[in-house]
């Protein structure tokens, strides 16, 4: 029985093993949903209605996310290049009390296998044993060609904030070269706050980690009772809304949202702000002896199945420069050479680790994406962020990380 005893503990290392890689998963109770995003490199060369159809999303919603310009000729059928990087807009849910996205759907071609569905064709965002446990999978050797597997894929929502100010989560999948250092300087934040947002006690991560890193994101003040309530613009994306009449995006100026036509309205309610001949969007700006005039029309909202529209006149100190979209770009064809290397410049942030803010979520093992059971008394319960979650036992994850060091030998 010596054998068999070693084959166990062979098992259970094994399964140890391919429980080290993290993911920051965050518990809820809600059954409310948030956009969020995934940080994506293609596996090969795919059409921009390949790739949404691959996450079953709208294109325009994957192009407004990457600031890729929609009324570019038959951007659609736009061949994207292998290895390109980009952000994928996904809905995010509460399911089984942690947040997650189940609306992924995948279709098994011939040659596939769990691990090639999981590691290259959603690029590490998924574990081949989460669409095991997902598909209840009983042989992964024996997979149907055409079956569809739902793929589930990891997101946050962390009440659409972060340290207060309006946010939208990413799941990042750690790459070979990368530091915490050098994500926190890409994605313009601290070490600090993607230490707190991910519930780390160390700057330590490992290829294959999935951390939740928060893009600003520029919030509408739209009222209640309108269609797009709530609409929040992350940095580096513009929305479109009001049935695709109008897009907004962050000023360039200010994080304040700014909306205007969309460059493909074409059957519209009146943009026309009520008595003036501004349209949404026209700011008028008139130097006078009190300051600059200053009078605006901007999008409040779609109200009743029409574009509601606010003039506001103001008196500032200084005249504004001239308001303009931010630029969009043309759908890539190449890869840029700055995404093939992980950055070298390190933030100017230093970690002081004396922050003493509440870590957001837990982070375990990704497999099973299992909630981190018990609370630990971690949480001050400041903001109402923290208290929807439950960081891990503390023990529990060294007892494990413990008994994989011990394991080792065992199984060698
Ligand atoms: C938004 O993104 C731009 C680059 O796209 C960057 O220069 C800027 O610092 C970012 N702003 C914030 C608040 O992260
Ligand atoms: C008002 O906005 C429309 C639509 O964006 C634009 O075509 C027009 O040039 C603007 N007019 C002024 C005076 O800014
Ligand atoms: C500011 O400009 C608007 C429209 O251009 C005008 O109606 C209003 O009288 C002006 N207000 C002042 C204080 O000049
Ligand atoms: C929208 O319609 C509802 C009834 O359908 C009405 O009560 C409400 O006043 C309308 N709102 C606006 C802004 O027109
Ligand atoms: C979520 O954030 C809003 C402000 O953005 C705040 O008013 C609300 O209390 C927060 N809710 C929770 C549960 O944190």
């Amino acid at each position: 029985m010596q054998n068999k005893n070693i084959l166990l503990l062979f098992l259970l290392f094994k399964l140890l093993i391919t429980t080290t890689s993290k993911s920051t998963i965050e518990p809820c109770t809600t059954s409310d949903t948030c956009n969020s995003l995934l940080g994506y490199t293609l596996y090969t060369d795919l059409k921009v209605s390949e790739l949404s159809s691959l996450f079953q999303i709208d294109p325009i919603s994957l192009l407004t996310a990457n600031s890729i310009d929609i009324s570019y000729p038959d951007v659609e059928h736009h061949i994207l290049p292998s290895k390109l990087y980009l952000k994928i807009p996904i809905q995010c849910s509460c399911i089984d009390g942690i947040r997650k996205s189940v609306s992924t759907n995948y279709k098994i071609r011939p040659s596939d296998t769990l691990s090639s569905i999981a590691d290259s064709i959603y690029g590490g965002l998924v574990s081949s044993d989460q669409l095991r446990e997902a598909n209840s999978v009983t042989d992964p050797n024996v997979l149907d060609v055409g079956q569809n597997l739902v793929v589930p894929l990891p997101c946050t929502c962390f009440n659409g904030s972060d340290n207060g100010l309006p946010a939208i989560y990413m799941s990042y999948v750690v790459q070979p070269l990368d530091s915490l250092n050098n994500i926190a300087a890409r994605y313009f934040t601290t070490l600090t706050d993607l230490m707190n947002v991910n519930a780390m006690g160390t700057t330590g991560i490992s290829a294959g980690d999935i951390l939740a890193i928060p893009i600003p994101a520029c919030a509408s003040k739209f009222p209640k009772d309108s269609a797009d309530f709530g609409l929040l613009v992350p940095n580096g994306s513009y929305a479109i809304t009001a049935g695709h009449c109008v897009q907004c995006s962050r000023g360039p100026r200010n994080l304040n949202l700014y909306c205007m036509p969309a460059s493909l309205a074409v059957s519209c309610s009146s943009m026309q702000c009520k008595s003036s001949n501004l349209m949404l969007g026209n700011v008028t700006v008139q130097q006078t002896s009190g300051g600059c005039n200053v009078t605006s029309c901007t999008y409040d909202g779609i109200v009743n199945g029409t574009i509601a529209t606010t003039l506001t006149p103001s008196l500032q100190p200084r005249c504004p420069g001239s308001q303009e979209f931010p630029p969009l770009i043309a759908p890539p064809t190449v890869v840029p050479r700055e995404s093939l290397f992980a950055p070298a410049p390190s933030p100017s942030s230093l970690f002081d680790g004396t922050d003493g803010r509440s870590p957001k979520s837990s982070v375990v093992p990704s497999t099973g994406f299992t909630p981190a059971l018990g609370p630990s008394g971690i949480s001050s319960g400041a903001s109402a962020a923290c208290s929807l979650v439950k960081p891990l036992p503390t023990l529990t994850l060294t007892l494990v990380l413990l008994f994989v060091k011990l394991m080792i030998p065992v199984a060698l």
